[in-house]
């Protein structure tokens, strides 16, 4: 009785302290590939959409148990030491957002480098380094641009390698994931499986997704070292998307597109590190020198693409007004080069000597033939310059001399009647035509098109890696890197090809 009364005395004096609370272990599908020393930031640091003063950070920390919440601290300083730390702060993740972290650091300088880091459950992560953009004249500018990272095709070898150089942001024209169940779209013979292992439609088979893609080592390497400005094409959904719908979503088994479309976009910007808003296109400003336009040729507008070469005659979208004119208004920058990160290939291609039933590819900006005018008038109308598209999506790698009209005005020995150029970036793994075909039958059908096309100056549809693009005052310098292997782990390149147009110009100059 005595010991009763002091125990409920001890319970009024220090309070009554609750049960300890339990909660299950947290079931991740891709556990067993994770690295134990990383614990628990085993995917990471990343950064994005850098501006002058602020860029997004971001990290997941990956809990033993589901836990409601997580206290996540973070770090900026100027030097990989973090004696001079800029910026710090506490914030918590929870299971709404996949525990990851995202954070937009403002109040930074200018074109300088940052270094960043999280504690979180007695851990810190590993550092990662970023940098702003600069607002004044610069003696030139680098990106890294790469598309299509199929995890099944191969390692991110393409990434691990940027990861090495010293560019100003990553550009990532999509295609950052890959809807597919195992063995669907892939070489599983590298020993890379899908986890989800089947074709992805709610919010945690996404999660999962991009989770997984997250464990490969070089897309960690390049994610700690530059900042992203990724844009997404249609395989973060499902392939070939537009506005309403995609080729590969069938609503009597996968449901409502909305609802898959939606669940895609969530973990779509919890896992990658960019800026979150209602509009996907944006645009980023790198001071005198150029201007960046990233669009979305998916999601904010597109029509379904037409079903044959007539109907791409017919009046149809791929931005939707509101963007197109949002283009026509970053058009006019006062900023020298105009750089379009582009998803689908804007150039006429074509493709009639080697597919004779697909003479054209409707599904890029050929099967939307009457925006596609629009954009080449008033590009021509407000005699705007030194315009650079950069492209993704096609698994190849592309240098065109952007023509007003192949066969009638097009001078291809002076280049007179092209008014912009562009680049086509191959994919970081996904297959080209030579996974499916001979070698040498793919270097012959190279050759018949760069014949049909006299404004395609360079093509190679056999190899993987990525596009190092350079501008300077005077010029605009291409790099096609290729990769040596995708099969392991590996970093052999090798710079297959250089292409130059000077300022005011549109002849692509080879080297
Ligand atoms: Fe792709």
């Amino acid at each position: 009785m005595r010991n009763l009364s002091a125990f409920i005395l001890l319970l009024f004096v220090f309070g009554c302290s609750p049960e300890k609370e339990t909660y299950p272990v947290l079931k991740e599908a891709v556990s067993g590939l994770y690295d134990p020393a990383l614990a628990p930031f085993y995917h990471g640091v990343a950064s994005g959409d850098p501006l002058p003063d602020r860029v997004i950070i971001w990290t997941r920390v990956t809990p033993i148990d589901s836990v409601p919440r997580i206290a996540v601290a973070w770090e900026v300083a100027t030097d990989k030491e973090f004696s001079s730390i800029v910026k710090s702060d506490t914030l918590s993740t929870t299971p709404a957002r996949d525990y990851t972290v995202k954070v937009d650091v403002t109040g930074l300088a200018a074109d300088t480098y940052y270094f960043y880091r999280f504690k979180a459950l007695n851990a810190t992560s590993p550092t990662g380094r970023t940098k702003t953009t600069p607002t004044g004249s610069r003696d030139s500018l680098m990106f890294a641009v790469v598309s299509c990272s199929n995890w099944e095709f191969g390692y991110f070898n393409a990434y691990a390698s940027i990861a090495d150089k010293h560019v100003d942001a990553v550009l990532h024209l999509g295609d950052y994931i890959y809807e597919y169940g195992t063995g669907r779209y892939g070489d599983t013979t590298i020993g890379r499986f899908n986890l989800p292992p089947y074709e992805i439609v709610s919010l945690q088979d996404y999660r999962t997704r991009h989770s997984l893609y997250r464990l490969d080592a070089g897309l960690r390497a390049m994610s700690a070292a530059h900042p992203l400005i990724a844009i997404w094409d249609d395989h973060e959904v499902a392939n070939n998307t537009y506005k309403s719908g995609a080729q590969n979503h069938q609503p009597d088994k996968e449901g409502d597109f909305f609802a898959r479309r939606d669940a895609a976009k969530k973990a779509y910007y919890e896992w990658i590190p960019i800026r979150e808003s209602d509009k996907h296109y944006r645009s980023f400003s790198f001071g005198q020198l150029a201007q960046l336009i990233m669009l979305d040729e998916r999601l904010e507008g597109r029509d379904e693409p037409p079903a044959t070469p007539e109907e791409a005659q017919q009046q149809r979208s791929m931005l939707g007004e509101e963007q197109l004119q949002w283009l026509f208004e970053n058009l006019k920058s006062q900023a020298q080069w105009k750089v379009i990160g582009n998803q689908v290939i804007f150039s006429d291609v074509d493709l009639r000597a080697v597919y004779p039933k697909s003479p054209r590819n409707l599904d890029s900006w050929d099967g939307y033939l009457s925006e596609k005018g629009q954009i080449k008038k008033f590009i021509l109308e407000n005699k705007i310059k030194d315009m650079v598209f950069v492209t993704g999506d096609t698994h190849a790698a592309w240098g065109i001399e952007v023509a007003t009209d192949v066969a009638k005005t097009y001078n291809p020995k002076t280049s007179a009647g092209a008014f912009a150029v562009e680049f086509g970036a191959t994919s970081v793994t996904s297959a080209n035509d030579n996974e499916y075909r001979s070698t040498d039958s793919v270097k012959m059908m190279e050759k018949v098109l760069l014949t049909n096309n006299p404004h395609i100056k360079y093509l190679n549809d056999r190899d993987h890696g990525y596009l190092l693009l350079t501008l300077k005052p005077d010029k605009a310098i291409a790099k096609y890197y290729f990769m040596e292997t995708l099969r392991q782990p590996d970093k052999r390149e090798r710079l297959e090809k250089t292409l130059e147009v000077k300022r005011g110009e549109y002849k692509l100059n080879q080297k």
